[in-house]
């Protein structure tokens, strides 16, 4: 594989390339280096799940610079990882630092310092007014499977319940909750767990065909008047799960009062309530978390992706007495590495100095008004939704049946792609919009800009 000879973007020392501004392509896309990545990737990496044909050489703020040279505009942030922004100088300099002290040295079994001011930081920025503590893991799945256990533990009952179309993760402990797409569960057996689900809550396609606010929250008291009469007795069950807003399943936001109806339903049953911030917290909705936004506090909190900005952390946030009673029930070797909670406290620092939260809501609410406008424009356009900057649009053939147009969405993907803007689908038509917090108003003006010409070239060619 042939190497680049451009010397690496250093998001330290301030690049002409990171001063450049708009998007910029020098070769289709992808392009040959890129094609060779792809090619030996395909022969040695397992099937898995890549979205799209773009390799990344090297990052700053909103801006990947790809293999061949082209400057693409990104509107993923790594899966919503890079909230702060690719290569944040203030986080990388904490990472430099700290790698060169120390490395490694088990947090689970030995003590450093930063791994506590991480835990007390985050208990504190966490919803939740009593005594919280935290377990350090290494990803989202993780954070998962640790809230799974603590409430399995205490409560010692078999049922979990969670939402159809939540993504939770893929071990086999978190594939009892998930169930965004069968391909995710088929052949794992993953219906064994104890884990039973109830349908998501979605205004756009009401599962109950009602509308709110007439439906009186059918979609959360349906779980004592149906599902509590019938398939699962309420004293069996540890912990309900659900994402404050449902993120793969594609951005879907419960309407006012879901949570607090569901919270007064599982309470009188002694159930835990986790809420799974993996995709949703660390500031993307403009609240650090983004069930702030619906005003009840979980038992057990989960976060990770940009909670690291790019280095591998997760946190399980939880009721102070939720904690097991002796050491050994549940540990790691990695959780809470120094170097990457170095990152996380430095990330958590960037995202109070330079007020990410409100520019999340302010650049958030840009976002959903530009896009609303490509709606008028675009019928195919048949929902925009979110919170902050956690947007998407869910594409439909017509606005009067709302039949998910899946390949049309698959063929924007593409057209986007060559035209260097970076998107990642979710759900089942829809496109997700998440650009990095640090992202300015010019930026996502041109997101969007590019986002409509895809749209139109797409829908020519349909
Ligand atoms: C809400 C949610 N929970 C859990 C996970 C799993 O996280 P990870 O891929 O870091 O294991 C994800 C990943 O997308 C997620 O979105």
């Amino acid at each position: 594989m042939s190497q680049s000879a451009r010397p690496p973007m250093d998001p330290a020392e301030s690049t002409p390339e990171a001063a450049v501004r708009g998007v910029r392509i020098v070769t289709p896309i992808p392009g040959p280096k890129a094609r060779e990545i792809v090619a030996a990737d395909r022969r040695y990496l397992m099937t898995s799940t890549k979205a799209a044909p773009v390799a990344a050489e090297s990052a700053s703020g909103v801006w990947v610079r790809d293999v061949d040279g082209n400057r693409l505009l990104d509107f993923t942030s790594g899966v919503g990882v890079v909230n702060t922004g690719h290569c944040h100088p203030d986080v990388v300099r904490a990472i430099r630092e700290q790698t060169g002290r120390l490395m490694h040295f088990a947090g689970t079994d030995f003590y450093y310092e930063n791994q506590t001011r991480l835990a007390r930081e985050l208990t504190e920025i966490t919803p939740g007014s009593f005594e919280k503590k935290v377990f350090f893991s290494n990803s989202g799945t993780e954070t998962v499977e640790a809230a799974l256990k603590i409430a399995r533990f205490q409560r010692q009952r078999p049922i979990t319940i969670g939402l159809l179309g939540a993504f939770h993760g893929r071990s086999t402990g978190a594939l009892t909750v998930t169930s965004s797409k069968p391909v995710q569960r088929a052949r794992y057996q993953a219906y064994a767990g104890g884990g039973h689900h109830i349908p998501a809550p979605n205004c756009f396609r009401c599962p109950y065909k009602l509308e709110y606010p007439s439906c009186d929250l059918y979609c959360a008291k349906v779980l004592k008047e149906l599902y509590f009469e019938t398939s699962i007795p309420p004293d069996d069950v540890a912990a309900f799960i659900a994402e404050p807003v449902l993120g793969e399943g594609g951005y879907i936001v419960p309407p006012k009062g879901w949570h607090q109806e569901i919270l007064k339903i599982v309470k009188e049953h002694g159930i835990l309530f986790i809420d799974d911030e993996v995709q949703a917290g660390i500031g993307r909705t403009g609240k650090w978390f983004a069930i702030e936004h619906h005003g009840v506090e979980p038992d057990i909190l989960t976060s990770a992706k940009a909670l690291g900005s790019g280095l591998p952390i997760g946190a399980t946030v939880f009721r102070s007495e939720l904690d097991y009673p002796k050491q050994g029930s549940h540990s790691n070797t990695f959780g809470g590495n120094v170097v990457a909670v170095a990152g996380a406290l430095a990330t958590l620092d960037v995202i109070r100095r330079e007020d990410l939260l409100k520019n999340a809501t302010v650049q958030g609410a840009l976002l959903k008004r530009r896009l609303e406008e490509l709606q008028v424009k675009h019928e195919v356009i048949g929902d925009v939704r979110g919170l902050g900057l956690m947007v998407a649009t869910e594409f439909v053939t017509s606005r009067s049946d709302k039949t998910p147009a899946v390949a049309l969405r698959d063929r924007i993907l593409e057209e986007a792609h060559r035209r260097g803007l970076v998107l990642l689908p979710c759900g089942k038509s829809s496109i997700r919009y998440i650009p990095p917090l640090v992202v300015k108003a010019e930026e996502i003006d041109e997101g969007v800009e590019i986002l409509d010409a895809a749209i139109g070239a797409a829908r020519r060619g349909q």
